[in-house]
């Protein structure tokens, strides 16, 4: 089992399907990532893929809402795949986070894949911009920070642990302000395809299409635009 300090919280190792490292966090009675899916396939293909953020930074600067950070899967997977695009233009990443272990938890734990992703992920959280890239990590109430935030998003990745575990996240209210937040032509990217949410996402304004399914047990997600 590769290292992962600290211990002593209410999360442990998820070893998922494949050969990727995540966490299950005890409280919530959720992991961090689908264990039938793999957090590095689940990051690629519904939020790197999906959100088309490769094609978007060919030609201009990119701003992504990273609603949660979680153990950065999603970022470093993003960095990673950004990394290998020559030219590309600048990006500006907003991450929203309540829990202060895990910057520490991806600090210091070394079996976090794409390798080159979680490294340019620790650079930017606790050495400053890199490579064009420029992180903002917020550290508290994500739902708060974002009546507060004022600026438009070309990408945003919505992955909260489930309605069950974090209702308050999946409300009308907090979809408007999603809206609100979104450039015209950009989209929000989410691993749930739950009729209730697709309606509420609705309700706000949205449209929306699936984001395929990659094997049987790999549930649908959705990309919602304007
Ligand atoms: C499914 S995980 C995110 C996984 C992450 N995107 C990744 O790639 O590793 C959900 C995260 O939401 C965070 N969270 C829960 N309530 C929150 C809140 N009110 N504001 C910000 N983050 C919150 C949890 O601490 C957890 O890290």
């Amino acid at each position: 089992m590769p290292n992962l300090i600290p211990l002593k919280s209410d999360k442990k190792p998820l070893p998922t399907a494949d050969g990727s490292l995540s966490l299950y966090n005890i409280t919530y009675a959720e992991g961090y990532h689908a264990k039938s899916v793999g957090a590095f396939t689940e990051s690629h293909h519904k939020y790197f893929v999906s959100s088309g953020i490769s094609e978007k930074i060919k030609s201009k600067d990119v701003r992504l809402l990273d609603i949660c950070l979680g153990v950065g899967c999603n970022l470093a997977v993003t960095f990673s795949g950004l990394l290998k695009i020559p030219d590309r233009k600048k990006l500006h990443a907003v991450s929203l986070e309540l829990d202060s272990e895990l910057p520490l938890i991806i600090k210091n734990t070394d079996g976090f894949w794409p390798k080159d992703g979680y490294d340019m992920l620790r650079k930017l959280i606790y050495e400053g911009p890199s490579n064009n890239f420029l992180l903002d990590l917020y550290i508290g109430d994500g739902i708060k920070k974002l009546d507060e935030l004022d600026m438009k998003f070309d990408v945003v990745y919505f992955d909260p642990f489930s309605k069950r575990r974090t209702p308050d996240f999946w409300t009308v209210e907090v979809f408007k302000n999603l809206y609100r937040l979104l450039a015209d032509d950009g989209c929000v990217v989410t691993y749930s395809s739950g009729k209730g949410v697709r309606k509420d996402f609705a309700e706000a304004g949205f449209k929306m299409h699936d984001i395929a399914k990659m094997t049987h047990d790999f549930h649908k997600g959705t990309i919602f635009y304007k």
